[in-house]
């Protein structure tokens, strides 16, 4: 077990001292988690072949599943990517630095460990304060995954990478809880018209609005298990997001999901289970069973999205059997929300009516 630091930073005005530490050991080959405003990511130099593998150890993440590469100036793209299509410019004015990754061509000097031996990279600009200071101390861009073991619920907070990784990297930045709490949005630049592969933190809404025209990616609505052998994402065949406990999904108009959720809960109750609720602030106290957390307001979506990861991880300290879920709606970020909690349920999803 190696000596993991873990370091308070100031989310908004980071230490420099503590950033040159962080940055030297990035350098060296080390492996950091930081915050970015989507969640923690574990960053290791994108251009050094040994230290990007160190990631995939430390996750247990399959070698096929492609890393983001974190930048934090435009001319990197230019350098990791082999071509960028004209609306890559156009996008990465409207949302960078911010949540929305780019798939685009990759030039020759990015090495295959960073892109999983796919001749493409996924490359971002975060918008945290602390993430961008790294990158550029370190000089160099950063490959950075969410900062959690392998099919495991992504880090909101830095006691979630804690929990995750302690013992198995470098440095720990902890700038307190993330501000948008799901992952960016991964979009495909080499498809035409661009496609949608993880919805995330920037919506479709807001991609629409510049691109005029976007697909998404059937796998991403994970509305069922999809045939997804030749995913052009590999995360997309990957379990992911899950807490321990086994989730369901019920969705619907909501009194026909109280109802549902309600008899469930009961019947696992008798059944000598432990239940857990997911439920909303609008539904909260019409359950009289189970453990219940609310996600928020489903008026609110953006605390639904900031919430999720946390009440996982919470249900699973809990050591709740089950999760009963419910369904909100899917706009905005509604539909990253959804993404995980279909997945979550490993597509045990009931339609209540
Ligand atoms: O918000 C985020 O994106 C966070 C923070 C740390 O930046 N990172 C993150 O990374 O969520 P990760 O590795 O957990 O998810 C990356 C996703 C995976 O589903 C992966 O398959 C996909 O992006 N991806 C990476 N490179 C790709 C590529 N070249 N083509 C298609 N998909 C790719
Ligand atoms: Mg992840």
């Amino acid at each position: 077990m190696k000596k993991t630091i873990i370091l308070k930073i100031n989310g908004e005005k980071p230490e420099l001292e503590k950033i040159s530490l962080a940055a030297e050991v990035i350098r060296q080959g080390g492996l950091v988690a930081f915050p970015t405003e989507t969640v923690y990511g574990l960053g290791a130099d994108a251009l050094n072949p040994k230290a990007v593998r160190k990631i995939y150890t430390a996750k247990n993440r399959p070698l096929d599943n492609p890393i983001i590469v974190h930048v934090a100036n435009k001319d990197d793209v230019y350098r990791l990517a082999e071509k960028t299509p004209k609306f890559a410019e156009k996008l990465m004015e409207h949302f960078w630095p911010g949540p929305l990754t780019l798939v685009l061509k990759a030039s020759k000097r990015v090495p295959r460990v960073t892109t999983g031996g796919l001749d493409t990279i996924a490359i971002r600009m975060p918008s945290h304060k602390v993430a961008l200071a790294l990158i550029k101390e370190a000089e160099t861009p950063i490959a950075a995954p969410s900062a959690n073991l392998a099919g495991r619920p992504s880090p909101t907070m830095a006691e979630h990478v804690i929990q995750d990784l302690y013992g198995r990297i470098d440095i720990i930045l902890d700038a307190g809880p993330t501000k948008i709490g799901v992952e960016s949005t991964v979009l495909d630049l080499t498809q035409d018209p661009p496609q949608i592969l993880r919805p995330g933190g920037t919506t479709y809404e807001e991609l629409k609005r510049i691109l005029g025209k976007i697909s998404i990616h059937p796998a991403a609505l994970a509305r069922r298990e999809v045939q997804i052998e030749h995913a052009r994402s590999p995360g997309m065949k990957h379990k992911h997001y899950a807490p321990k406990a086994k989730v369901i999904l019920v969705e619907g108009e909501l009194n026909a999901i109280i109802n549902e959720i309600k008899k469930l809960a009961k019947q696992y109750i008798r059944d000598g289970k432990k239940v857990g609720i997911l439920a909303t602030d609008e539904s909260l106290s019409m359950y009289d069973v189970g453990i219940v957390r609310s996600l928020g307001s489903r008026y609110n979506l953006a605390s639904a999205a900031k919430n999720l990861f946390k009440l996982f991880r919470e249900f699973d300290e809990e050591r709740v059997d089950i999760i009963i879920a419910e369904g909100i709606p899917q706009k905005g970020l509604g539909l990253a929300v959804m993404n995980r909690l279909r997945r979550a349920a490993g597509y045990n999803i009931i339609r209540a009516r």
